[in-house]
């Protein structure tokens, strides 16, 4: 079966976008996949924290992964830091990548540029993203484009361990979604819909009340030229209202064109039907953050599950590097 690695930064404030864009394909797929969902809070540290801030983000995202239907009997949703074999073959992937390989991620010279503090670990960082994914024998890494560099490094590092020790990773694909599956800001249509956007009205977060979520599409970008139809390169926001109506109803965007001559009528029905799509989820969410307890009960069950995957793989890289072996 197809080994399927997801990383997600514990932000606890999951967009629209996460849902239909990867929770909701991740909760149908998986039974087709052997899919790991990590929660990557030693990634999350590269940059200050508040230390209860980011405790409750953690349980968070494990509750929206949850809600939109993970099945820790059938996948593996664990806590990064629970595992400290990512930790410790990080090191070996920080001696195996270069330093002008890592000076060339545009993700690093965006978060370190105009910061008054900058972590040597900012800078290491795709390390530990490399060992994250190479631990588990992973196939496939879906990722958003924005990772895109960072999963080519991780393939380049394994190769060179590979041909440096002799064959010990898996060398993964990425898997970018096409951009048509993408969820776009509803205030700057050409932006993803994503937390760090310029407006919070664009963004419709996946535990917003359907009031909010009513007048978000309500107030929408669209056009002046007041026609509806399917073309993401001049029509922007009409394009993106239709994708996620289509995307909640599992349309085409251009069918769902045809049932529409006017903007009001499909805004209102794009937010119904994001309402309709997110009220079992967050009906879900609030039975799950009423019983912490319980979620940090599975992601122990899952973490334990998740070191006894890596063992193997971690022993494996230790030995091929030359590591007297442990006994
Ligand atoms: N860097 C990723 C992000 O910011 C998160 C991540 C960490 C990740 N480790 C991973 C993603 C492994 C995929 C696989 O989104």
């Amino acid at each position: 079966m197809v080994r399927v690695f997801s990383g997600i930064q514990p932000s606890g404030d999951l967009q629209l976008g996460n849902y239909l864009g990867a929770l909701r394909r991740f909760a149908r797929e998986q039974d087709d996949a052997d899919s790991i969902f990590c929660i990557v809070d030693l990634h999350a540290i590269t940059v200050p924290q508040d230390p209860v801030e980011l405790r409750a983000r953690t349980i968070q995202t494990a509750n929206l992964y949850l809600a939109s239907g993970i099945d820790p009997e059938r996948a593996t949703l664990f806590v990064q830091s629970h595992v400290a074999a990512h930790t410790e073959l990080a090191w070996l992937m920080e001696c195996t990548a270069s330093f002008g390989e890592l000076s060339r991620m545009t993700q690093f010279k965006e978060k370190s540029d105009r910061r008054d503090f900058v972590s040597g670990a900012l800078f290491t960082y795709p390390a530990l993203m490399a060992a994250d994914i190479l631990l588990y024998d992973t196939h496939r890494v879906p990722v958003g484009d924005d990772q895109r560099q960072h999963l080519e490094l991780t393939r380049d590092v394994a190769m060179r361990f590979n041909s440096r020790y002799g064959d010990t990773f898996v060398v993964p694909e990425a898997a970018i979604p096409k951009a048509a599956a993408r969820v776009m800001d509803l205030q700057t249509p050409t932006n993803k819909m994503s937390k760090s956007a310029d407006s919070p009205q664009g963004t419709v977060s996946m535990l917003d009340e359907p009031k909010a979520i009513e007048k978000k599409f309500k107030r929408a970008v669209t056009d002046n030229d007041a026609e509806v139809h399917y073309d993401p390169e001049t029509k922007p926001g009409v394009s993106n209202l239709l994708s996620i109506l289509g995307a909640c109803t599992d349309r085409d965007p251009e069918v769902v064109a045809g049932d529409y001559t006017q903007y009001g009528p499909l805004k209102a029905d794009a937010a119904a039907a994001v309402i309709e799509l997110l009220a079992p989820v967050q009906a879900r969410f609030a039975e799950l953050a009423a019983d912490p307890d319980a979620t940090a009960e599975l992601l122990a069950i899952s973490a334990e599950r998740a070191r006894e995957m890596a063992a193997p793989v971690l022993t494996r890289a230790h030995e091929a590097i030359g590591l007297l072996p442990r006994r």
